[in-house]
């Protein structure tokens, strides 16, 4: 009986758990942030006007994100979606990287680019995207985009489904952060000398 009852409970707690694999769901329409009040809010705080520095705007010479997640746009807050917008000047990259709370659907807007993921068996997938397609990063996965043409340059916008995706950079996760380097050299089977040569350009952020 007692089994049945905690094998009752773990299954309840798995299903829930599946149930709860995208951002919590909130219990109002929306979320009024702490420092406003609900007669404060009006179509401006469901409104993002911080892409519209892309109007008319010169093309970055190197590879750019803005960014509408729930840190610059707090009406996301409780709402699962995000934005971002890249440009990529010919020949830059997106660096490999993962967000840890969403998976990311990328439509090419403009240009070409290689991209491509690798899952949990350590599979790579890769794909040529031309303008007008879409490309589906799976959630929490290792990926990133390269353009790699000589003179053109591309631009996508990608939806998140979070509010705050999360980005985890994989260099400066694992060379711009204090991680010793005798443990760096052992995990890449190579020597200390190899790890600081990589570690010089990625600064550690500021203590
Ligand atoms: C509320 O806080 C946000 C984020 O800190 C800020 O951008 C916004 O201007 C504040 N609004 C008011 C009315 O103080
Ligand atoms: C990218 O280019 C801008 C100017 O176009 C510059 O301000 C910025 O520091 C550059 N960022 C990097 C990481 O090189
Ligand atoms: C980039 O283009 C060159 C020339 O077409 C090609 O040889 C190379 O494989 C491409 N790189 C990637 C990552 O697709």
């Amino acid at each position: 009986m007692a089994k049945e009852f905690l094998l009752t409970v773990l299954l309840a707690l798995a299903l829930c758990q599946m149930a709860t694999a995208g951002d919590p769901d909130i219990l109002t329409d929306f979320i009024v942030p702490a420092n406003l009040t609900t007669p404060m809010i009006d179509g401006n705080f469901f409104t993002y006007t911080g892409m519209r520095v892309l109007v008319d705007a010169k093309p970055p010479t190197n590879f750019t994100v803005l960014k509408a997640s729930m840190a610059e746009f707090p009406a996301l807050n409780g709402q699962s979606v995000s934005y971002a917008v890249l440009q990529y000047p010919a020949g830059s990259t997106n660096p490999p990287h993962i967000h840890p709370r969403a998976s990311e659907l990328l439509f090419l807007v403009e240009g070409s680019l290689e991209v491509g993921f690798v899952d949990t068996t350590n599979k790579l997938f890769t794909q040529t995207l031309q303008v007008g397609d879409m490309f589906i990063f799976p959630k929490g996965l290792v990926h990133y985009q390269f353009n790699n043409a000589t003179s053109t340059p591309a631009f996508a916008i990608s939806a998140f489904g979070s509010a705050s995706a999360g980005t985890v950079s994989i260099p400066v996760t694992l060379f711009g952060t204090r991680i010793d380097s005798v443990i760096l050299a052992k995990a890449f089977k190579t020597d200390v000398a190899t790890i600081e040569r990589l570690r010089a350009a990625f600064p550690p952020p500021k203590a």
